[in-house]
């Protein structure tokens, strides 16, 4: 099973306690590694969170600055107990010049422990638009002078960042938003959307459970009839 997460309520979290919003992004370091111990505990083979968009570089340049730092000592905090636990970890987005060279080495260490682990594949969207992706894609695709006759579905799945990695069953977004705000475009084409009111630093294992619940009680048709 994909679970991916919108991780969304920071700020209004910290708001909420008389907080700077950096605070909120710092409180939803112990909900991530809940929710990763509580994806594991369940056998969830991929989760894919959202760590930041193409769109988050909007934001005031303290918060952007704390955002990139903090995915930086997450990732030198965290990543040797997530290696104990059999996570593989990877990235998916842009690895453009805005991404500080030290969070991109942070990011390559991180894939270079991890990648020989097969208990769960844990890719954080970093840097990551839906539309990027699919540009990325047909852009490699033109690059390889693939004709207008072999582009297909297959085709551009195949540049995907991940191509191998199977959509989504699951898409949580805390926070009571309920939009896609850019995550995985194409690979959300028959995804389940689940959207508690939680917001991210709330979030723990028991509303996976139960997000994972009102999945299994969906009725997935593709586009067919029973
Ligand atoms: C999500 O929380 C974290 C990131 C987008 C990096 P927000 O920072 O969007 O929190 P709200 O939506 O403003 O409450
Ligand atoms: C989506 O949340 C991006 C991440 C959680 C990383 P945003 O808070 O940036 O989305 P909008 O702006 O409310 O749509
Ligand atoms: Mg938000």
């Amino acid at each position: 099973m994909h679970v991916a997460c919108v991780m969304d309520g920071n700020g209004r979290w910290a708001s909420a306690r008389g907080l700077p919003r950096t605070e909120g992004h710092a409180a939803g370091e112990k909900a991530l590694l809940d929710v990763v111990n509580g994806a594991l505990a369940i056998g969830v083979k991929w989760l894919t969170m959202y760590a930041f968009s193409t769109e988050n570089w909007r934001r005031p340049p303290d918060e952007v600055r704390y955002l990139m730092g903090f995915n930086e000592s997450l990732l030198m905090r965290r990543r040797d107990e997530l290696n104990e636990k059999g996570v593989r970890i990877r990235f998916a987005g842009r690895r453009d010049w805005r991404v500080p060279r030290r969070v991109l080495r942070r990011m390559d260490e991180s894939i270079e422990l991890t990648k020989s682990n097969t208990t769960m594949t844990l890719t954080m969207a970093f840097n990551y638009g839906g539309r990027a992706e699919i540009v990325d894609a047909v852009r490699s695709l033109v690059a390889e002078g693939v004709g207008p006759d072999k582009i297909d579905e297959r085709s551009i799945r195949r540049h995907l960042y991940y191509p191998e990695m199977p959509d989504p069953d699951l898409v949580i977004r805390t926070s009571g938003e309920q939009r896609v705000s850019n995550f995985l475009l194409w690979e959300i084409a028959y995804s389940e959307f689940v959207f508690p009111e939680t917001l991210w630093p709330d979030m723990r294992r028991d509303h996976l459970y139960e997000a994972v619940l009102e999945f299994q009680s969906r009725n997935r048709r593709y586009g067919t009839v029973k």
